[in-house]
């Protein structure tokens, strides 16, 4: 069919750049460090079997449909459980999403009109590039360093651009690792109190940590609800079960509601309650110390084996998360080292399409989650190698 036959919003738009080039990297012969995925033996999936089993046989309205907000007991359990990261709020002004990304999806249907701004750090998460781009929003983007965005740089493209959203991956960003500091935060909240912005807060990693201190989230400092805080299940229980949840105001989540019943009427009533009743009985948090312990140790063999690439390439150090971003010599093209990478059996993301406006070619993203000790051990081995090659 004619490209101009289909909407506007999506005509000429490729996929996904990752989920494409992952097709390929997910041959089982390949060592990947492209995706983004948890480990799977981390997933609980005794515990979660026996809870649907429980839950199914206790009671059938289980299979009925439920509210689009969400759960109630779930919404109650988030609403206490985000008090450590310094929240305080009610089960009202929780929403339950099917992952992280509709919390995007909502977002961006719920504020953008075609041509309206949304500031963005520059790397930045590739899906919601995607998103907003799906809602014709234009982007204005914004320079981090190894302490996260910069705020002086941001004040001024709010005062100049006027974006209607600012998106933020604030902890243990993907792709970089990076985190933003705690004054920077409280700042964050100040500046965007004061021109009034919408500003997401995603964050799908911060119960990730593996060292340094924990900070509150930049919705902790929130003072008069511009900021929306995105929180997920996926990367500490399940990615499959697809539950993640929105904090805003009422009248934000309202308009978050009125999108989801066009999207998806509700999340998955089975997954739900599989995730409460995981955390209502106390497996939450042995779960996730048990598989912080692996991803801590993953992360510092990897760290460990950067060593063996020539000291001219800049890595992130990470305290936390599931991603090292490296940036090459500026010569570098990483999309061709990629191709030789692949030839060799092992794989990254080039870092170009994380970039609003593409370029960067010499950046790239390695996962440490995914793969074994082992395969993380020869992996990099022979990334190593294939770099040696490519850079004679
Ligand atoms: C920054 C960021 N936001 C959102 C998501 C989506 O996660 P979910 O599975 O919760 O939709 C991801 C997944 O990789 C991510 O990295």
């Amino acid at each position: 069919m004619e490209e101009s036959r289909f909407a506007k919003r999506l005509q000429n738009m490729g996929g996904n750049a990752i989920r494409e080039l992952l097709k390929v990297t997910q041959q089982p012969d390949v060592i990947s460090f492209a995706g983004g995925n948890p480990a799977p033996d981390t997933f609980p999936a005794k515990q979660l079997g026996e809870i649907a089993q429980e839950v199914l046989a206790g009671d059938r309205n289980i299979l009925q449909y439920g509210t689009t907000e969400g759960y109630a007991p779930l919404k109650e359990f988030i609403a206490g459980w985000v008090g450590d990261i310094g929240i305080k709020t009610s089960a009202a002004n929780v929403l339950i999403t099917s992952g992280s990304q509709q919390g995007i999806d909502l977002l961006g249907k719920a504020m953008l009109n075609p041509g309206d701004k949304v500031a963005l750090e520059d790397p930045t998460y590739l899906a919601a590039l995607q998103i907003f781009r799906t809602y014709q929003g234009a982007f204005v983007t914004v320079p981090s360093d190894a302490d996260g965005v910069l705020l002086e740089e941001l004040e001024e493209v709010i005062a100049r651009e006027k974006p209607v959203l600012v998106y933020l991956v604030p902890t243990f960003q993907n792709p970089t690792g990076i985190t933003l500091n705690l004054e920077r935060r409280k700042k964050l909240a100040e500046m965007v109190a004061r021109y009034s912005v919408v500003t997401i807060e995603d964050d799908p990693y911060g119960r990730l940590r593996y060292s340094g201190e924990a900070l509150p989230a930049i919705k902790s400092f929130d003072q008069n609800g511009e900021v929306v805080y995105l929180g997920s299940f996926s990367k500490l229980i399940s990615p499959g079960l697809r539950v993640g949840f929105a904090i805003a105001t009422p009248e934000i989540l309202q308009k978050m509601v009125i999108g989801k019943q066009s999207t998806d009427v509700h999340t998955s009533n089975l997954s739900q309650v599989m995730i409460y009743e995981f955390c209502k009985r106390g497996l939450l948090e042995p779960h996730l110390e048990e598989s912080k312990a692996k991803y801590a140790r993953k992360l510092a063999l990897m760290t460990e084996k950067l060593s063996l690439f020539p000291d001219n390439i800049k890595w992130t150090s990470p305290e936390g998360g599931l991603f090292i971003w490296g940036e090459l010599p500026e010569t570098m093209d990483a999309t061709k080292l990629f191709a030789a990478a692949l030839e060799e059996k092992v794989a990254f993301v080039p870092g170009t399409s994380f970039y609003a406006g593409g370029g960067h070619l010499n950046t790239i993203r390695l996962n440490f989650s995914n793969a074994s000790e082992e395969m993380i051990r020869e992996g990099m081995h022979r990334l190593a190698r294939v770099y040696a090659k490519f850079a004679e």
